[in-house]
């Protein structure tokens, strides 16, 4: 039996107070419809259908899943209408159609893969998910017989005061034969309190039509929570953020205060990491075996291999750490920063687009931008690269086992070779020869009759 599956996307969102489009609001650096495009992309679905209103969201899927059919509904006249814009990109196929929406992103592949096996060992025509919840305001009720029988969803707010009771609610998760389904949809009337065609009528149509139809009831609601509005996308990303920290605490993660501790969706950690707290992932980090985050850390796009050494108050964005590389306190490595094996970059350092070869040490209050160091090379305290003209940038080469003193202004292009020396506070805007020591000329001036300016006088 084939799947496609069809994601409702083209709402208004009216309650997020937001120019971004609802879907498109990040959850754990991804967006909402991101995590829904992701977790049906591992059905492999036959078909992967995104109803959208929003360019933006047209442009998001193209752009990230490309696999994926955009349909535009052009007028939100409810989500049984949205669901009928997947009619013609279904024209060819046979079987059942899953219909997700883009604003429930936790539900993962797994669950969906459960649902859809309910949905096929029941017979149904139509099968959907359903919750219970101790507040279920705002959500279309359960509506059974006194046997128990299924019979409808009824939105709240066309609800009798007896329905309003129920707890048992629609997540909005649906399953059905691809061809009853669409003459349902087409057949769907929008006369109701909020005058939409609503897809909920569905399992009230089926049922009239004598044909099967059934839920598949999840246990855990918050797995299915909808975001309408900032609240509960912040309720979601702390039900996620919960499942990450258990998922790595699992997998061999030390973590002092899980609670501080934020990841991304795609944030990979192996066995035996600590991690300290007040520690924010952006998206594309990995940290490898044995690496040491003290805390107080943001980290984006960054790779540590084993045994890095993070001190604490660090802002990295755009690293690479090789093994038993250590940084911080107080670092700052910008896009292209590359700390090589046994590397120290200390506090204080602002880099960007270098490299720090081999055991070569950087430890205090620098400026590096453009720079490539070999092994074994010194840094002192202070040194400066003077890398742009207010144009281009220009590169600093430091061969090997170079020393550069304490305050040294490097103005590129130039090349230290290896075994150099340049002396404290040194301007060095040309090439240094191999093995060399240059000094630039400071002269000392004396004034023995110098007054220093003093409050008392
Ligand atoms: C819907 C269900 C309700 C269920 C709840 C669970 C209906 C009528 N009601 O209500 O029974 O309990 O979800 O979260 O279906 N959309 C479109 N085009 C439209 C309207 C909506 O694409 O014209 C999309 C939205 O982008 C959203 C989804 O459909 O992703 C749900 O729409 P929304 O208005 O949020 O429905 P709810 O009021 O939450
Ligand atoms: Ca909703």
């Amino acid at each position: 039996m084939s799947l496609a599956i069809v994601i409702l996307a083209a709402g208004k969102g009216t309650r997020m107070k937001s120019k971004t489009p609802k879907v498109l609001h990040k959850l754990a650096g991804r967006e909402l419809l991101g995590h829904v495009l992701a977790e049906a992309s591992t059905l492999n679905p036959e078909k992967l259908v995104v109803v959208y209103s929003h360019d933006e969201v047209k442009s998001y899927v193209e752009s990230n899943f490309p696999s994926a059919t955009c349909v535009l509904q052009s007028e939100q006249l409810g989500t049984g209408h949205a669901a009928m814009m997947a009619k013609e990109p279904l024209a060819d196929f046979k079987g059942d159609v899953m219909i997700l929406m883009g604003d429930v992103p936790l539900m993962d592949a797994e669950l969906m893969e459960r649902f859809y096996e309910s949905h096929r060992t029941q017979e149904n025509i139509t099968t959907f998910i359903s919750v219970f919840m101790e507040d279920p305001t705002g959500l279309g009720r359960v509506v059974r017989d006194q046997e128990d029988n299924l019979q409808a969803i009824v939105e709240h707010k066309d609800a009798t005061a007896d329905q309003l009771k129920i707890d048992e609610i629609n997540s909005g998760i649906y399953l059905a034969a691809k061809e009853p389904l669409f003459e349902m949809l087409s057949n769907l009337s929008s006369s109701n309190a909020q005058g939409e065609y609503y897809i909920t009528d569905i399992v009230e149509m089926t049922i009239k039509n004598g044909q099967n139809a059934g839920t598949f009831t999840f246990e855990e609601p918050e797995a299915l929570g909808g975001i309408n509005s900032r609240m509960q996308l912040a309720y979601a990303e702390d039900y996620y953020q919960n499942r990450k920290r258990e998922h790595f605490m699992m997998s061999g993660v030390t973590m002092v205060d899980p609670q501080s501790v934020y990841f991304s969706y795609d944030t990979e950690i192996d066995e035996d990491v600590e991690l300290g707290p007040n520690v924010r992932f952006g998206t594309g980090v990995k940290l490898g075996r044995g690496t040491i985050v003290e805390g107080n850390l943001f980290v984006e796009n960054a790779i540590a291999e084993q045994s890095v050494r993070i001190n604490a108050f660090c802002h990295i964005k755009g690293a690479h750490f090789h093994e038993n590389s250590e940084v911080g306190p107080f670092a700052r490595l910008r896009e292209g920063s590359v700390l090589e094996e046994k590397s120290v970059v200390g506090n204080f350092v602002e880099m960007k687009q270098s490299t720090i070869g081999s055991k070569s040490k950087c430890k205090h209050f620098s400026y590096i931008g453009n720079m490539k160091t070999g092994q074994k090379v010194n840094i002192g305290a202070g040194t400066i690269t003077a890398n742009y003209d207010g144009k281009n940038k220009y590169e600093t080469v430091v061969e090997d086992r170079v020393f550069v003193g304490a305050g040294t202004t490097l103005v590129p292009p130039l090349t230290i070779e290896a075994g150099a020396t340049t002396a404290a506070n040194s301007f060095v805007n040309r090439d240094v020869p191999k093995s060399t020591l240059v000094m630039s000329k400071q002269n000392r001036v004396e004034n023995a009759d110098y007054v220093r300016p003093s409050k008392e006088s």
